[in-house]
């Protein structure tokens, strides 16, 4: 069941996805939270640090996992998903270093590192509470449009649209990876509740498809039809 919701402002909707992350934080402490990149939480983890700043929230059992890294690229590396994270939320609130992850790019063995970061959310006992964007094809994590629902962590190879949509963060296109490591389908559908933000015009198809399209592997997003907690928040602007 998906409870939809459209709001006006991407303040808005930083102020509801904060407010659903922060009751989380709060209800269980020790939270496993799935953690996103991309520009969307930009503005959610903004209000988090604020919430953390002013003593409504503490990060210090919190556990996070988050859902995607670069393959090639190296945590000190601008563009980095482990980079991404340290800057726009880690290194701002008291989140233990040592229970944050995020798949290794620089892994040889990728498959091992996947096989690997799938135990880790075992371990944990899974995800409390999955934070979602979406591509403009429909992604979640990196999971790209194709034939079936891949279940867990692997390689993939990221579409031209994908790589085309992320080169406004790197210096040329020919610098974006062409691979990702991501977390799979069936990791993101046991989480236990799952919050997707979406903002702006160009998103506005892409989610009405995911939200009440047919469930496809082409728009991977509609699989979330399926899970029994899920809130999308959209903001018009
Ligand atoms: C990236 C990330 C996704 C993200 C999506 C949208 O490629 N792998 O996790 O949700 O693209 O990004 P943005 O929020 O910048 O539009």
């Amino acid at each position: 069941m998906i409870d939809f919701q459209i709001v006006d402002t991407y303040d808005e909707l930083c102020r509801r996805g904060a407010d659903i992350i922060a009751a989380q934080i709060q209800k269980k402490p020790n939270s496993v939270l799935g953690l996103a990149t991309g520009s969307s939480p930009v503005g959610i983890y903004q209000n988090l640090i604020a919430r953390y700043r002013s003593g409504e929230l503490d990060f210090s059992k919190i556990t996070s996992v988050n859902l995607d890294e670069y393959v090639g690229l190296g945590g000190d590396h601008p563009q980095s998903y482990r980079y991404f994270m340290q800057k726009n939320l880690f290194d701002s609130v008291n989140i233990d270093p040592k229970k944050t992850f995020v798949p290794n790019g620089l892994a040889e063995d990728s498959a091992a590192e996947c096989a690997a970061y799938d135990r880790k959310i075992e371990e944990l006992g899974g995800i409390d509470l999955q934070l979602l964007g979406i591509g403009l094809d429909g992604h979640i994590g990196f999971n790209e449009p194709g034939d079936c629902f891949v279940e867990s962590t692997h390689l993939v190879a990221l579409h031209p649209s994908t790589i085309a949509a992320n080169a406004r963060f790197f210096e040329s296109v020919d610098e974006v990876p062409r691979s990702a490591l991501t977390m799979g389908i069936g990791s993101i559908m046991r989480a236990r509740k799952i919050l997707l933000i979406a903002n702006g015009a160009a998103k506005k198809e892409i989610v009405q498809k995911a939200v009440s399209g047919p469930v496809t592997p082409q728009i991977q997003a509609s699989v979330l039809q399926l899970h029994p907690d899920v809130t999308v928040i959209y903001s018009k602007d």
